[in-house]
């Protein structure tokens, strides 16, 4: 299975979560990172498992790449039927009635577009006081055993 790590990030945590994500099973997975700011909705493959992680920023906004994207995706209304996905948010619980909106957002157009979600909505809140890889990555062997359980 091929892995394509999509991210929308402003001050590189999503990035870096990809980063990690990729040490972690790119032995394993052909893996592709991506900015979500330099993703066209038309040119995802649904011969390729996507993970989403974005983080959000201003009011409960997409960071500016994933946005981006994301209005490409609603005004282009790409069908994404046969895609699959995962997605993680990165947020603060400091904006509490944004929190992680963004990452929210996203899933839900993609899910509208006709993708099909694997798993629940990974979150990290930066005030929680761990990284966002000691909350990422047991979640994404969550995703994984979900996949491998469809596969089997
Ligand atoms: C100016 C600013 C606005 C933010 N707005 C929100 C918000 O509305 N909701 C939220 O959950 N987090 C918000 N955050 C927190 C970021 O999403 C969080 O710090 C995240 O880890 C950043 O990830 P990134 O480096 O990938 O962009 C905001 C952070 C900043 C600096």
């Amino acid at each position: 299975m091929k892995i394509g790590l999509l991210y929308g990030t402003e001050t590189g945590n999503s990035e870096l979560l990809c980063d990690d994500i990729i040490d972690k099973i790119g032995d394993d997975y052909e893996c592709s990172i991506a900015n979500l700011g330099e993703t066209n909705p038309s040119d995802l493959d649904p011969q390729i498992f996507y993970i989403f992680v974005t983080s959000t920023y201003g009011n409960g906004d997409l960071p500016s790449g994933a946005a981006e994207f994301y209005d490409k995706l609603e005004s282009q209304k790409t069908d994404l039927r046969g895609l699959r996905f995962a997605i993680f948010g990165l947020g603060d619980m400091v904006f509490e009635y944004t929190f992680a909106q963004g990452s929210e957002k996203l899933m839900e157009l993609l899910k509208a577009s006709n993708a099909k979600m694997v798993g629940e909505r990974g979150i990290h809140d930066a005030s929680c006081g761990e990284m966002p890889e000691d909350v990422g990555l047991p979640w994404l062997d969550g995703i994984l055993s979900e996949i491998a359980l469809e596969l089997a």
